[in-house]
């Protein structure tokens, strides 16, 4: 079982997208994912369900904030306990085997940044060393309750930020996906990225090797690559000006995806029946676009990389 999460600083690069459009692909071809909706804004979720579903079915008790809180209230909840499954999304997969389970995420897992805050303090520093990891191990662990029978792939939707549920998200995965348009800032933001998992990393692992009692492995989280998004196609290829910020990150020693997701907006604003990633809705209206062949491509990269025969 793979994790991998889905990352970047800036918000709007398509980030939810990509996540949601990924995990569709790969369980049409038969891969069992599970999606996890770190981000506060939700949009993942409620690209599956509809806000009614969401508020009725999910809000009060079944989303991840719910499964963080429970850590407070001394009562912890099991993560698989909060699994659910998407029926749209669902009713269009192709092969057998193939599914999308989801962790729904909730507007107020903003406040859960602040809580998990308040834990990480200490009278000594032993206590604080302690805590860092306790804290930043939560959502590994409760992966750790599914195994490779369970899915091959937990794919994370993270919010476009640095804070300590990002940062659980991180020492819980194997890989790291950057989604990135091809601009200036996004640029910058990957160094900034870069920078701060591996400070991020360096801490969680000196603090993992003091950790008296319970064993803490050190983490190794890799990056597998920035693909790119909402690209402006000309003559057949990226535009110019795109072409040279792709090739950037190539120089500055990043793999960078070859496969990369065109920019559409019709079918993307045209708010698709929610529910369903744009990809399975072309397989059913049959209008193979262009955007398409990119996300499928992208794809077939990723499971390379995840060394799947796909
Ligand atoms: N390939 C694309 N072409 C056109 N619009 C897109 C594309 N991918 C995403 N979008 C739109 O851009 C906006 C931001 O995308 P989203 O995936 O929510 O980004 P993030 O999760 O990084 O904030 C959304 O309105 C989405 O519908
Ligand atoms: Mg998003």
């Amino acid at each position: 079982m793979q994790i991998v999460s889905v990352i970047n600083y800036k918000g709007g690069v398509g980030k939810t997208s990509l996540t949601a459009n990924l995990a569709a692909e790969l369980a049409f071809r038969g891969k069992k994912v599970l999606l996890v909706d770190l981000d506060a804004q939700a949009s993942l979720t409620f690209s599956m369900i509809s806000p009614d579903e969401w508020q009725q079915k999910y809000s009060e008790n079944q989303t991840i904030k719910s499964w963080f809180d429970s850590f407070e209230s001394g009562a912890p909840l099991s993560l698989k306990s909060i699994v659910h499954s998407p029926t749209r999304v669902n009713s269009r997969l192709r092969q057998a085997g193939g599914k999308v389970d989801a962790i729904y995420s909730h507007l107020g897992l903003i406040n859960v940044d602040l809580e998990l805050a308040t834990n990480l303090g200490g009278a000594t520093l032993a206590q604080a060393k302690k805590n860092f990891t306790t804290v930043h191990r939560r959502l590994l662990k409760g992966l750790n309750e599914f195994g490779d029978n369970d899915y091959d792939l937990v794919l994370i939707d993270c919010p476009p930020n640095f804070n300590i549920v990002t940062k659980t998200a991180i020492v819980a995965s194997n890989f790291l996906l950057v989604p990135a348009r091809p601009d200036y800032l996004s640029t910058l933001g990957i160094e900034y990225l870069i920078r701060s998992v591996s400070a991020l990393v360096k801490d969680y692992n000196d603090f993992a090797e003091l950790n008296q009692g319970e064993k803490v492995d050190p983490i190794k989280p890799k990056l597998l690559g920035v693909v790119f998004t909402m690209i402006q196609e000309y003559g057949g290829g990226p535009m110019a000006a795109q072409r040279a910020f792709m090739g950037q990150h190539q120089t500055a020693g990043l793999t960078v995806f070859d496969k990369y997701i065109k920019r559409n907006d019709t079918l993307f604003a045209d708010a698709p029946q929610y529910g369903v990633p744009v990809v399975l809705n072309s397989y059913a209206s049959g209008s193979h676009q262009s955007v398409v062949e990119g996300i499928e491509g992208v794809a077939t990269e990723f499971g390379r990389h995840m060394n799947w025969w796909m």
